[in-house]
């Protein structure tokens, strides 16, 4: 019955948000007992098109945001009990608001009363509250689904019990959730992207100053497209290689800094700096340094490329991008590599990378609308005859963003 109920509502997904929020309340009704007063929120994934490892270096990314989210059905209640229910996972989990249980494990429970707890703990939060929800953000893919269920929890509660909370105060809140409740120590990027990426835009961030800029990505105008390739590795080593690198940056700053008193973060060393300080530091930092430096200029001088339309010169940014992060900063793999070297022997192919933390995951595609199917026959194709498996591959719409959905009719 329950499976039932969550394959319905994946048939839903990819129709429009009326028929989702509509099998979401019904759902909620089911689980819960009523809907009144109940609110339904979505926060998308997020795919990056340029700026890997650069935001824990306090540098600069270029995220948008995907049409994969997770959604939040909530209602308040009166007596102080957190009631949640997972449909993806098919669990349960309740407790009193002030007394958070301790998980032996990591699950999608730590991420939501991580930040459930947050909100109290910070005073905004005050009620008890019913919420469901549901994702369709591909797991282990590099897509952000821990940070667009961060966002979508914190984005409901605003909703069910009527706080306010600044936008960038939720992307710190969210971020030190992956901190102190997931165990990662994840930089600002994810978050940042879920919940303040704008739909038809890509944003800018500067990860030191949290300055940003919504720059617009005329896809559809321009006749191009986005394409995701997932190579379906999920990323078991991506841990403990994602905090060996940021532990390796750390270190490449502390040296940089003692000859340079202003660098506090890898973000204030130039190639010239690098150059002097080259004796101190073993080869893989060097490359590791070096990946950071140049990946931050080519993050600055694609948006600029993009605000002039120039999406043959994002294109080969992109390109540099991965081929950086394969050889310098060494997070890529072999499937990865394959997807983005086959993409670039198509016509009409202007970039191919990697995107996200590496190890796994996906590859992001700007290509032509009319080579589009051509390069999803030939990634098919070419991955299944070397791997035996097929990787997905899909076409990203630009219309999705965190927002609050409304019901036009009353269900039935
Ligand atoms: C993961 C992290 C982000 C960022 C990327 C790499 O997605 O959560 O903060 O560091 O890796 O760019």
């Amino acid at each position: 019955m329950k499976e039932r109920e969550t394959t319905s509502l994946s048939g839903a997904l990819g129709r429009s948000s009326e028929v989702v929020v509509h099998h979401l309340l019904e759902l909620f009704e089911e689980t819960f007992g009523a809907v009144d007063g109940a609110v339904v929120v979505r926060a998308p994934g997020r795919v990056n098109l340029i700026g890997d490892h650069t935001d824990y270096n306090d540098g600069f990314v270029l995220p948008i945001t995907i049409d994969r989210d997770v959604y939040v059905a909530a209602r308040s209640r009166g007596d102080g009990l957190v009631r949640l229910h997972s449909l993806n996972y098919q669990e349960d989990l309740e407790y009193a608001l002030e007394a958070m249980p301790e998980f032996a494990s990591i699950t999608w429970k730590n991420y939501v009363a991580g930040a459930v707890e947050e909100l109290r703990r910070g005073g905004f939060l005050k009620c008890g509250f019913d919420m469901l929800i549901y994702g369709d953000v591909p797991l282990g893919a590099g897509l952000s689904s821990s940070a667009a269920l961060e966002v979508a929890v914190v984005f409901g509660l605003e909703a069910v019990d009527g706080f306010d909370i600044d936008p960038i105060d939720t992307v710190l809140l969210c971020q030190s959730v992956e901190h102190r409740y997931a165990g990662v120590q994840c930089g600002i990027m994810d978050q940042f992207a879920s919940r303040l990426g704008r739909r038809g835009h890509a944003v800018f961030l500067d990860c030191r100053t949290l300055d940003h800029e919504h720059v617009p990505l005329p896809l559809a105008q321009t006749g191009l497209a986005l394409v995701m390739a997932d190579s379906g590795v999920t990323r078991e080593l991506a841990d403990s290689q994602y905090s060996e690198r940021r532990a390796a940056c750390e270190r490449i700053a502390a040296v940089a800094a003692r000859s340079d008193g202003r660098v506090t973060a890898l973000r204030d060393v130039d190639l010239d700096l690098l150059d002097r300080i080259s004796s101190s530091l073993e080869p893989d930092l060097l490359r590791r340094a070096r990946h950071v430096i140049e990946e931050n200029v080519r993050v600055e001088r694609a948006r600029d490329a993009l605000k002039k339309g120039d999406f043959s010169t994002f294109g080969t940014y992109m390109n540099q991008s991965h081929d950086s992060l394969r050889d310098l900063y060494e997070v890529s793999v072999p499937e990865l590599d394959a997807l983005v070297a086959t993409a670039l022997e198509i016509d009409g192919v202007l970039g191919s990378r990697m995107t996200g933390g590496g190890f796994g995951g996906c590859t992001v595609n700007l290509v032509k609308q009319e080579s589009v199917g051509n390069l999803r026959d030939t990634l098919v194709r070419s991955f299944s005859g070397r791997y035996g498996r097929e990787p997905d591959v899909y076409v990203l719409k630009q219309n999705h963003q965190t927002e609050r959905l409304f019901l036009d009719d009353p269900i039935d």
